[in-house]
């Protein structure tokens, strides 16, 4: 798998992909959150390509303090062979060229195989509670 920046060309192949890993929600235009993260740290937000096909996404940023991971997709026929930890295993990388010293991630609590994906990657739970006020609405 090559792992690459996103290109707007992959926009199409990219939505498909998280609609089919369920990783839409109703309350997030994907559209406009690919939108906004071009504007912020764009070679951040990699893709995973096979044979000239997008089978991969992983969006990440990092805000000076923490670096934060979303949109963690492999293609379902494609998992459990190790793309998710090469991609995991690459933001790190790349974040910690950075200077980040600690990535978090956000996890819906109903998604509890991605919790032991992200356990067997070193990841612990942290002692917190995460909330979210909505700047803008995307409906
Ligand atoms: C979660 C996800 C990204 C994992 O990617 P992946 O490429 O399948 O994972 P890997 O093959 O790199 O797995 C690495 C290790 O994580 C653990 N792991 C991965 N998927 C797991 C699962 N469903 N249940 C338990 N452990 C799992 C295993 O220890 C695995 O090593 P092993 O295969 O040698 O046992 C992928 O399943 C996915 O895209 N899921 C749908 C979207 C999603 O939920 N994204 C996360 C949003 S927070």
């Amino acid at each position: 798998m090559l792992i690459r920046s996103f290109r707007t060309s992959d926009e199409g192949a990219v939505i498909a992909l998280w609609r089919e890993c369920g990783l839409t929600r109703a309350w997030n235009d994907p559209r406009k959150d690919i939108t906004r993260k071009l504007t912020v740290q764009p070679e951040l937000f990699l893709v995973g390509e096979l044979d000239g096909k997008v089978i991969a996404t992983l969006m990440a940023g990092y805000e000076g303090h923490r670096g934060w991971v979303n949109y963690l997709a492999i293609d379902p026929a494609a998992q459990r062979s190790g793309l998710g930890r090469a991609l995991m295993t690459e933001i790190e990388r790349r974040l910690l060229d950075r200077g980040c010293p600690k990535l978090n991630v956000q996890v819906r609590a109903t998604n509890a195989s991605a919790v032991e994906f992200y356990r067997s990657l070193g990841y612990a739970l942290d002692d917190v509670v995460s909330l979210g006020k909505r700047l803008e609405s995307d409906g």
